[in-house]
């Protein structure tokens, strides 16, 4: 069915969404106190979504009849110097997370296990999404450089982007 190896990945796929969410909430909030309530919104969108994610691969595993341990994801970072640091820190998360999954795959792919193959490659869809609009927003921030005007302009986008 699945490797002690394969089995502990997909356990430790769920924290990492978990953390996921855990930090794009972190980032939401830091936005919040920046008065930026688009860019808000879109990360509280993306925690959303990470814990859905989470909640995929727990309902995966129920199905698969494979055991679930919850582990504690580590505490997000809170503090950022600026609003380009947020997009950068969270373009690194979308491809570290591309890497968890892509590993998740092969050893899939290696074991015959099919199901889990398959499976997965909805998160591989999923996470070039991820990490295209992660890198349009970097993009973007970098763009705005020291301007209130296209600041306040790209927060607006954002926001209606997550509604
Ligand atoms: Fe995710
Ligand atoms: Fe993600």
């Amino acid at each position: 069915m699945a490797s002690e190896a394969l089995l502990q990945k997909l356990n430790e796929q769920i924290t990492h969404e978990l953390g996921a969410e855990m930090q794009y909430l972190a980032m939401s909030f830091w936005f919040e106190r920046e008065n930026l309530q688009g860019m808000a919104k879109w990360f509280l969108a993306q925690a959303v979504e990470e814990h859905e994610h989470a909640m995929k691969i727990v309902t995966f595993l129920n199905e698969w009849d494979l055991p679930i341990t919850l582990v504690s994801p580590p505490n997000p970072t809170h503090d950022f110097a600026h609003a380009e640091a947020v997009f950068e820190a969270a373009l690194g998360h979308e491809q570290r997370v591309t890497s968890q999954i892509t590993d998740i795959f092969k050893l899939a792919r290696e074991e015959s296990a099919w199901h889990i193959e398959v499976a997965f490659q909805w998160f591989i869809t999923e996470q070039v999404e991820e990490e295209v609009n992660a890198r349009d927003n970097l993009a973007k921030i970098r763009m705005v450089g020291d301007n209130p005007a296209a600041l306040l302009e790209f927060d607006r986008h954002l926001g209606q982007l997550a509604e």
